[in-house]
């Protein structure tokens, strides 16, 4: 399939890379774009080569919100009732294989809640994170005051919303933000060299890995450990728990069959 606001490719078979491409507007996700990284991130995790998906922009921007100029004129009822803006924001939340945000440049507003939106963040040295929709007389609208304050706490979600500043990726690794900081040349690689290690474990049990964490966010603490348990428990149903066991108790590699 081809695209026009992003760019698509694979890593090795096993990791596929999504860059977003729009960069006159600094990657401002409009429809087309989001539609495009819907169809782009449901297309590898339904490939079973592909164990690991990277989403990327350019140096100088991830992505700065949505586009501003699209939205500019719509109505109340044009947004509620079309759910324009965001229709089609949720389709990441739905993939099942990891997704790592390989972050340069901007993350703001609509940026940042993409990059939160995927698993974990790995920034360049150079990445600017913020919510800046309060100077354009609204909110966040695709998750920043939820996800924001799991991130960074109360403290920093509030002063980041109610202000509009801008955090660092040294702030932002301070804060829980994100979890490694690189400089800008390393970014890819870095996060290609993640993206790597994690397709070549059981996607089995990487896909479990990821539902286990995400329920920590939706459920309470007893809850959260009984759905840890019973994965646990489940993937001894695995080929992979054979291999993997198998492989350290017999000192060589693993060879993960993905089953
Ligand atoms: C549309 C955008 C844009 C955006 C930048 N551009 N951000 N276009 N939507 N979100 C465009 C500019 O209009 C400009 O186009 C070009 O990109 C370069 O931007 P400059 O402003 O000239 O660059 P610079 O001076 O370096 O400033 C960079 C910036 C600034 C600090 C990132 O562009 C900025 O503040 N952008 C808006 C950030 C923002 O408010 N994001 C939140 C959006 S609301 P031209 O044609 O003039 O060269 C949102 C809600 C999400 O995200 C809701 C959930 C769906």
């Amino acid at each position: 399939m081809s695209y026009e606001n992003i760019e698509v490719r694979t890593e090795a078979g096993k990791v596929g890379i999504v860059t977003l491409n729009r960069p006159k507007a600094l990657n401002a996700l409009n429809d087309a774009l989001m539609t495009e990284l819907g169809a782009a991130l449901k297309a590898f995790d339904a490939d079973p080569a592909i164990g690991c998906i990277v989403v990327t922009g350019s140096e100088r921007a991830f992505a700065a919100g949505a586009d501003i100029g699209a939205m500019a004129s719509y109505s109340f009822v044009d947004v509620y009732k079309g759910d324009y803006i965001t229709r089609n924001w949720e389709t990441i939340r739905s993939v099942r294989k990891p997704v790592i945000a390989a972050v340069s440049g901007f993350a703001l507003g609509g940026g940042c809640e993409l990059a939160m939106m995927c698993d974990f963040i790995i920034a360049a040295d150079n990445a600017k994170f913020g919510q800046p929709e309060i100077k354009l007389g609204v909110i966040p609208g695709a998750g920043g005051t939820q996800r924001l304050p799991r991130a960074v706490g109360k403290a920093k979600a509030m002063d980041m919303a109610l202000t509009g500043r801008m955090m660092d990726a040294n702030e932002a690794e301070r804060s829980g933000l994100v979890s490694r900081v690189v400089p800008y040349d390393k970014l890819m690689d870095e996060a290609l060299g993640a993206a790597l290690i994690i397709a070549d474990f059981s996607q089995v049990a990487v896909m479990a890995a990821k539902e286990s964490v995400n329920r920590a966010f939706e459920s309470g603490l007893s809850d959260g450990v009984m759905f840890e348990r019973r994965l646990f428990h489940a993937l001894f149903a695995t080929t992979d728990q054979k291999e993997g066991m198998d492989a350290f108790v017999n000192k060589r590699k693993a060879a993960f069959r993905h089953e």
